[in-house]
């Protein structure tokens, strides 16, 4: 047993320069950091990001109100404890704060302490992050994940209104995790070349995750040209595409719009079906926006059966949405993000509920990331066969793959690698 003596936030920030928590959890002899990362195109229904909303501060995106949570009543409550009862700490803090969407101390506050405390218990106990997370979960084994990548960004993370927000490759045929990570990467490099080709520098400055974002209005020209960059590698029947539309972005509470032109649930659903058809699409994310139900359902039943179905907004990483969606057969597939939930615990349950109903999971980032690697990990420990962690750039998204690499060589030949 190790105690927890004191935890300790402070502001930093993330990689859009918007303010953040680094999380201390200190023991003995260790001192566990965390760094909480943050949405854009953030669902309605996810645990509650606390922000100070001082003008005077960040435009009012300050975070020192949660730092203050950690650094007193958290802390206070805390101390003493034996940082590998995870549980335990979670549902403390969930108790602490009270409420429904843990708006009181902060969602923030309460993930980076949760999952600094995953790491210090992982360090007392002598095992490596993604070992002690696999034995918190009951998960049977470790697999690397198939990784998805999102190489053109639109939408919220490019800074446009209607539209679709991520464009993604999944390279599935491939043996390890290296080696579909080095294909997904020789792919966004062409992408690269052909942009520059046809639009010069401005064809190649990037979004939020690290995709391209061309001016490029339509999906078709878009999926159009990574499709040719697929081809022009030699990857075509290895790399296959996906989609998340970030649906509720461009819901007007009875018909969507994607770039100007309106579509009724009916249409929008055979807008994606000509998209599969011309483009190897095998995955779609949050299709419908996220109180769409009937929408959901209709989405699912058309198109379930052939490709994955992936709740993100609709589902929050929360066990009584994704009850809902089981039983209303809404989606085949959870996209998980621990600060949609709040807790290393309630997202490890998600998961498992997730599992239970034979759904993929897909670990995922935010589009506001960090040098923080604590997915890759999840994703490892937790067995869920896929990643969403960006494109192969900048540091924030590099730092879970290049730790998704280093975990493939430490297990060797123990390295299971995803199947889709
Ligand atoms: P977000 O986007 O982090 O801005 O919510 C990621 C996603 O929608 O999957
Ligand atoms: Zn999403």
């Amino acid at each position: 047993m190790s105690k927890i003596k004191r935890v300790v936030a402070r502001e930093v920030l993330d990689s859009r320069g918007n303010p953040t928590l680094e999380v201390n959890v200190i023991t003995d002899n260790a001192v566990a950091k965390s760094f909480v990362p943050s949405g854009a195109s953030t669902g309605s229904h996810e645990a509650l990001e606390l922000r100070d909303g001082d003008k005077a501060r960040y435009g009012g995106k300050g975070v020192l109100k949660a730092i203050n949570n950690v650094n007193t009543v958290i802390s206070r409550k805390l101390t003493g404890m034996d940082c590998q009862s995870q549980r335990k700490i979670d549902e403390l803090m969930i108790e602490l704060d009270g409420t429904e969407n843990k708006s009181k101390l902060g969602a923030n506050a309460i993930v980076g302490v949760s999952m600094a405390a995953c790491k210090a218990g992982a360090f007392h106990k002598n095992m490596r992050l993604f070992e002690y997370i696999k034995e918190i979960s009951g998960s049977k084994k470790f697999s690397l994940p198939i990784p998805q990548l999102n190489i053109m960004n639109g939408g919220k993370h490019a800074g446009i209104d209607n539209d679709i927000q991520e464009h993604m490759i999944i390279p599935v045929k491939f043996k390890t995790f290296s080696e579909a990570l080095r294909a997904g990467t020789e792919v966004y490099h062409e992408l690269g070349r052909l942009l520059k080709k046809k639009f010069g520098s401005q064809g190649i400055l990037l979004g939020d995750e690290g995709g391209y974002v061309p001016k490029i209005d339509n999906v078709d020209g878009r999926l159009e040209l990574i499709d040719r960059a697929i081809n022009n590698t030699g990857y075509k029947n290895k790399i296959f595409m996906a989609l998340d539309c970030a649906a509720s972005e461009f819901f007007y509470s009875d018909y969507y719009k994607i770039k100007g032109k309106e579509y009724s649930p009916g249409q929008l659903i055979d807008f994606y079906k000509k998209l599969i058809k011309s483009y190897k699409i095998i995955s779609i994310e949050d299709g419908m926006a996220e109180d769409h139900w009937n929408g959901w359902k209709q989405l699912n039943k058309e198109l379930g059966s052939k490709i994955q179905i992936v709740g993100d907004d609709l589902l929050v990483t929360n066990v009584d949405r994704i009850s809902q969606a089981t039983e209303d057969k809404a989606c085949n597939a959870l996209l998980l993000k621990v600060n949609q939930i709040g807790t290393v615990t309630e997202a490890i349950e998600a998961a498992n509920l997730a599992f239970k109903n034979k759904w993929n999971v897909v670990v995922s980032h935010r589009s506001g990331e960090t040098e923080d690697s604590f997915i890759a990990d999840l994703v490892v420990g937790l067995n869920s066969n896929q990643s969403k962690f960006g494109a192969p750039a900048r540091s924030e998204r590099t730092a879970k793959y290049n730790r998704l690499l280093s975990i493939e060589e430490q297990l060797g030949k123990k390295a299971g690698f995803a199947e889709f």
